[in-house]
């Protein structure tokens, strides 16, 4: 699984934002790293709980600032959030119901949603906000 170093091009220009995704990252990575190690249950869904919380504050700080700025593509986006983190909690819950080590079987995690979610929407977004002079 392969460990995704933070670089410029997945700057959406807006800092808290970018230092946000640069820590969503980092946990991302954590799991993956977890996952190759085979560490136990417990410790998995620890690390995908952690994920799975910092992703839900990310995304409503995120959906605070277009409210604010009333941007246009709200509820688009807003449906992808909702989408990945529904995405997140299935992954949890076939980890947390897998037998002894199958459980790594069913997981199938990659930072390629993450990824997505930044080069689709979130950079559409970071342009918007940088013409509403937010950075
Ligand atoms: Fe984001
Ligand atoms: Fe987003």
């Amino acid at each position: 699984m392969p460990i995704v170093t933070w670089c410029e091009e997945y700057n959406v220009n807006v800092g808290k934002i970018d230092s946000q995704h640069q820590k969503m990252l980092e946990l991302v990575n954590n799991v993956h790293a977890a996952v190759e190690a085979r560490v136990k249950k417990d410790d998995l869904m620890k690390l995908l709980a952690e994920l799975v919380e910092y992703t839900r504050i990310h995304f409503s700080d995120e959906e605070k600032l277009m409210k604010k700025y009333d941007y246009p593509d709200l509820a688009k986006h807003h449906k992808e959030h909702k989408l990945l983190l529904r995405y997140l909690i299935d992954m949890m819950d076939s980890v947390s119901s897998g037998k002894n080590f199958s459980f790594y079987c069913d997981y199938d995690v990659s930072t390629d949603w993450a990824l997505i979610h930044i080069s689709e929407c979130d950079k559409n977004l970071g342009i918007f906000l940088n013409s509403k002079g937010v950075y």
